[in-house]
């Protein structure tokens, strides 16, 4: 004999659950939603999108369709599929800024106006100077989206961010001791990302006391995969050759391209194709070839060798010719049209459709602020800054730290588009991981440990390749030394 269980939760208790994922609910999904498991209902709101408000019947069946979704079908098996690359955005060509005040008033504009967009679709926030002007009930929660302008402790220890939006300024307290995870998640607070915060308003309105902090964060699993293309072949990811350095692995990195066979179809490198001169203080004494252009006469010599079906994606970094602020555009013709003429040169960062995969290129500088402002974060484990990226839907939020920033018009470092994979060089450690379906790659370098890097007590991860299936994104870390 069977027993079935009817579920029956109140509405109360079901209007709470959605409202603090950020969503209401309808009065039709709510009676069918009275006869789900708590566990159920947890499992539809993961497959609701995040720009959705009112959750009706229809999300919920979106829910049932979704969970019959077979997410990644391998490709069928083929000899060697045909390589495709396009460009989706990149700076190149696109600069616009001058460098004047106004610049500056109109790039963290486009910033707040994106990220704010993304943060509206999961609450409403209100503008910061409505607040001090309405007599609030003390109690009521209230939200707000700001960008991050100050970050302190308080005497008492607790944190204060202080959030701006276009209307005005608001000291947010989170306590340390009311909510410990909420707490722990204001830790990694970033200056300049852009949030939204809910809670209770002090009686004068000007101060807030949060119990919850949102991110723009990725969408929900189901949704990124209903969007994604169906894409193919194999893909090769690595950065930081460094050529022209002394410590450049000569035997190593040809051993990585004899190793690249009929099975691959494209190289994607991140940035530090040379090791540049002048970089950091007496590089001179660390150098091989003290000329930059014959670094990349050197480059070109080992990248054209590369088996002739491999296309080839060039973005450039921070040892690299190119201006120091980013974005940085690609390498100037002077310099590319030493290579092969089928690579394809992009700036930094770039987004590219590499065999039907969205690939996103950034070489990482802001890994270095991230990881000196991020308590528990290190560089020995360079996947955890490039999450918090996603998680930020930006690839540099701090102005004024390591990352020059350039102020075009739009800001070039936010992810408006989600990536299949987001691929990262600079810390000159390897790893790979993966953040809501997105496979997040750091490639590591093709140099052993510099004098700076012992004197920092760096250790890098050389020699190291990234092997990607686009069909499964399934991958595998190959070592060369
Ligand atoms: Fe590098």
């Amino acid at each position: 004999m069977f027993m079935y269980i009817i579920w029956s939760m109140e509405t109360g208790e079901i209007v709470q659950i959605f409202a603090e994922s950020g969503y209401q609910v309808d009065p039709q999904a709510l009676e069918v939603l009275k006869r789900s498991s708590h566990e159920s209902i947890q499992d539809m709101i993961k497959s609701i999108d995040s720009s959705v408000l009112v959750v009706g019947k229809e999300h919920l069946r979106a829910h049932s369709a979704a969970a019959a979704v077979k997410f990644r079908e391998p490709a069928k098996k083929e000899a060697r599929p045909v390589a495709l690359i396009a460009v989706i955005s990149d700076i190149t060509n696109q600069s616009t800024c001058i460098g004047e005040y106004t610049d500056f008033v109109q790039y963290f504009k486009h910033r707040y106006n994106l990220l704010g967009d993304m943060l509206r679709k999961r609450i409403s926030g209100r503008p910061i100077e409505s607040l001090k002007k309405r007599n609030l009930n003390t109690g009521e929660q209230v939200s707000i989206i700001g960008m991050v302008l100050d970050i302190r402790t308080t005497v008492k220890g607790h944190r204060l961010i202080e959030l701006e939006d276009t209307t005005g300024t608001i000291p947010v307290l989170i306590h340390k001791e009311k909510d410990k995870e909420l707490f722990e998640q204001a830790r990694g607070i970033l200056l300049d990302e852009v949030i939204g915060a809910t809670g209770t308003l002090s009686i004068d309105g000007n101060l807030m006391f949060a119990n919850k902090i949102i991110r723009p964060d990725l969408p929900n699993v189901q949704n990124i995969a209903l969007e994604r293309k169906k894409a193919g072949g194999k893909a090769v990811f690595i950065s930081d050759i460094h050529v022209g350095s002394r410590t450049f692995l000569e035997d190593a990195w040809l051993k990585f391209t004899d190793w690249l066979g009929d099975e691959i179809s494209y190289l994607v490198i991140a940035g530090d194709v040379v090791d540049g001169i002048g970089v950091f203080p007496n590089q001179d004494r660390e150098l091989a070839i003290t000329d930059v252009y014959e670094q990349y006469e050197k480059a070109a010599e080992y990248l054209n060798a590369v088996p002739e079906h491999i296309k080839i994606v060039i973005s450039p970094g921070n040892h690299d010719a190119v201006r120091q602020a980013e974005p940085q555009p690609r390498l100037p013709e002077k310099i590319t049209r030493m290579f092969r003429g089928d690579i394809t040169f992009v700036g930094n960062p770039a987004m590219l459709d590499i065999g039907g995969a969205r690939v996103l290129i950034y070489h990482g500088r802001s890994m270095d602020d991230i990881i000196a402002n991020t308590p528990g974060f290190s560089y020995s484990d360079p996947t955890r800054p490039m999450i918090e990226m996603l998680k930020f839907r930006h690839l540099s939020p701090i102005y004024g730290g390591r990352v020059s920033i350039a102020p075009e018009k739009k800001d070039h470092f936010v992810i408006d588009l989600v990536p299949d994979i987001l691929h990262c060089g600079h810390v000159h450690t390897a790893g790979v991981s993966r953040y809501k379906d997105v496979l997040t790659v750091n490639s590591g370098t093709w140099q052993s440990q510099t004098e700076f890097q012992k004197r920092m007590n760096l250790r890098p991860t050389p020699a190291k390749a990234t092997l990607v299936d686009l069909a499964t994104m399934e991958y595998r870390i190959l070592s060369f030394d």
